[in-house]
């Protein structure tokens, strides 16, 4: 493995440190060429296979932990959360702080926002000696960063005065051999180390001249090339204003929400949900991908930057995904739902994703959200009625979901014996389930009937006009995959949806006539998201019937955007309330990039 730093930089000595402290070799590659532009350590780690990964220091100081005997000490979910806090609010005042200091004119602001960030360090580390449990990642990191205030007099005095408690906990750590072996190695062999803040030499102010260093890069490479596409042309605001908050820090430091977070009238609000998966599976890195971890990264930005954030996601439990996952499983569908509930919890968990809460879709709250809103679109005429025919098992007292009845294949040429009620796994063709020959229940393997049974639709036709209007202003700012797949939804106008289903497992639909009928799991899904913010506070209105104060942004996987585009913002507006309505709908397709 090999180290590039700047010499003297706080980066360089987190990754060294960790190094020695794991017991794991590195070769510093470009010490001394101290590459001006290089704000971080950069780890190169080669594979057996020959791949090369680079890695910056903080996340460098968790793998070498990682393939380290001391493993275990990275799997505290607080070590993730020092190593954010030391990048995101940490690292944007100390760095601009030294400089200004060792230019002379030692910046009071920065000075304010950084006592607040050790006040809070003070605060925590009261009656503890590390960070963590044991002396670990995340202290390699904070201290790394927190010696460089020591090296001058002027910020050293600043914090033996008024933060003794984070001066202990540094000198606590400078008494660790492996600790003072690396700052000798990495500040110089001439540093006296007792009292060993007298004896380290400053970092050169050229180190933190980040002035000149943004000066070195030239303008001409934030511009697009010619031919090159428009998106990657930065404009000289937002260069200034990049110059601006990393030399000066940014504006404010953002403090710690109290929980429930709610939107602050004449605020950033912003309430991000991410696609609900169903209970049928484990989840696996495509789930992450698709949706919830760029979900996340935006929540985490968004709570960085100061603005009322909440991050909502959780399980799609009713559906016949559910009752087919039961039979297979030999499980009831609400033993399903727990299991793989409080395995999707878990997963999630594991991979630190920072969700403002997780829920699900079969409570209380969702079944009176969603009959309220069903009640409203009935009360203004927005709901049809019409009959349709579907295989019915007298033996299981039951009509038959497409994925409950197989049979001989319709399509001539084909005959195929085992094709599903929905497609032929031979042909590939799709295939209307009462059109299968020989149709067998796939519970009880009987012969299932055609039953006519009355369905309520949802009349899109008499929504279309609003929601038409609706898309032409909001789609702008949808990822463009978004607007082109909801383009093809409603270019040839739309017709009435059916949104009840002859299961069990569903929310019941609150109609006479029509009370032995569940709605639609893609009716009731999206309001999942209503109802686990309903779980989350009691004033969940507050973020969901407030289009003027909060910013909506859904992600989710290409294949869910007719319901989140169409379906879903159709129902709030056929209620004639003020909805939040999305206005970010982000999109990722195969590739799992947002277009
Ligand atoms: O496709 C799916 O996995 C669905 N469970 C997504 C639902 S998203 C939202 F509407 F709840
Ligand atoms: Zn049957």
């Amino acid at each position: 493995m090999e180290l590039l730093a700047t010499k003297n930089s706080a980066h360089g000595l987190k990754v060294l440190l960790a190094a020695k402290l794991t017991g794991n070799e590195i070769n510093i590659i470009s010490n001394a060429e101290a590459d001006r532009r290089l704000r971080d350590a950069i780890l190169k780690v080669t594979s057996k296979q020959g791949i090369v990964c680079e890695v910056s220091s903080n996340s460098a100081t968790l793998y070498l932990y990682s393939i380290s005997s001391k493993s275990s000490l990275c799997r505290d979910p607080e070590v993730a959360e020092w190593l954010e806090w030391e990048a995101a609010t940490l690292q944007p005042v100390l760095l601009p702080y030294l400089q200004s200091v060792a230019s002379g004119r030692e910046d009071k602001t920065l000075q304010t926002h950084l006592a607040e960030c050790l006040t809070f360090l003070s605060s925590y580390l009261e009656g503890k000696t590390y960070l963590c449990k044991q002396f670990g990642p995340a202290d390699v990191v904070v201290f790394s960063s927190l010696i460089t205030l020591l090296a001058q007099d002027k910020s050293k005095s600043f914090l033996t005065t008024g933060h003794s408690k984070v001066f202990s906990y540094l000198n606590n750590l400078m008494n660790i051999a492996e600790v003072k072996e690396c700052i000798r190695s990495w500040y110089g062999a001439n540093i006296v180390l007792t009292p060993w803040i007298s004896g380290v030499s400053a970092p050169p102010s050229s180190a933190f001249d980040t002035a000149s260093l943004m000066k070195s890069l030239p303008t001409s490479s934030v511009k697009a090339e010619e031919g090159s596409s428009k998106e990657a042309v930065t404009t000289p605001e937002e260069i200034e204003a990049a110059r601006t908050s990393w030399t000066k820090g940014a504006p404010t430091i953002k403090q710690k929400k109290t929980t429930p977070v709610l939107p602050v009238p004449g605020e950033r609000n912003i309430l991000i949900t991410s696609a609900l998966p169903y209970v049928n599976n484990v989840p696996h890195l495509g789930n992450i991908i698709g949706s919830v971890l760029s979900a996340d990264c935006f929540a985490r930005f968004c709570r960085m930057e100061g603005c009322n954030t909440v991050y909502i996601c959780g399980t799609d439990e009713y559906g016949t995904a559910t009752e087919t996952k039961a039979l297979a499983e030999g499980l009831t569908p609400q033993e399903i739902c727990n299991k793989y509930h409080a395995i999707h919890a878990d997963i999630y968990k594991w991979f630190n994703i920072k969700f403002d809460y997780f829920g699900r879709t079969t409570t209380e709250e969702q079944t009176q959200i969603t009959q309220d809103i069903f009640c409203k679109l009935e009360k203004n005429n927005k709901i049809c009625r019409d009959s349709v025919d579907q295989l019915y098992c007298a033996n299981c007292d039951r009509f038959l979901a497409d994925r409950f009845v197989e049979g001989i294949c319709p399509h001539p040429g084909c005959r195929y014996e085992d094709a599903r009620g929905d497609q032929c796994d031979k042909c590939g063709k799709l295939i209307n389930a009462t059109d299968l020959r020989e149709p067998r229940c796939k519970i009880c393997n009987k012969k299932p009937e055609i039953k006519t049974s009355k369905h309520l639709f949802l009349d899109l036709p008499k929504i279309e006009n609003k929601l038409k209007d609706w898309i032409s202003k909001t789609s702008g700012s949808w990822s463009s995959n978004a607007g082109v797949i909801c383009n093809t939804w409603i270019r040839d106008g739309l017709k009435p949806r059916c949104i009840t289903r002859d299961l069990k497992w569903g929310t019941p639909v609150p109609l006479e006539g029509y009370k032995d009928k569940v709605f639609y799991v893609w009716f009731d899904a999206p309001i999942g998201y209503v109802s686990m913010t309903a779980k989350y506070t009691k004033d969940w209105e507050r973020w969901w019937k407030n289009p003027d104060e909060v910013e909506y942004y859904e992600f989710m996987a290409k294949d869910n955007v007719p319901f989140h585009s169409v379906v879903f913002p159709s129902c709030q507006l056929g209620t004639e309330e003020n909805w939040t309505m999305v206005k970010h709908l982000m999109a990722t397709g195969n590739d799992n990039v947002y277009k």
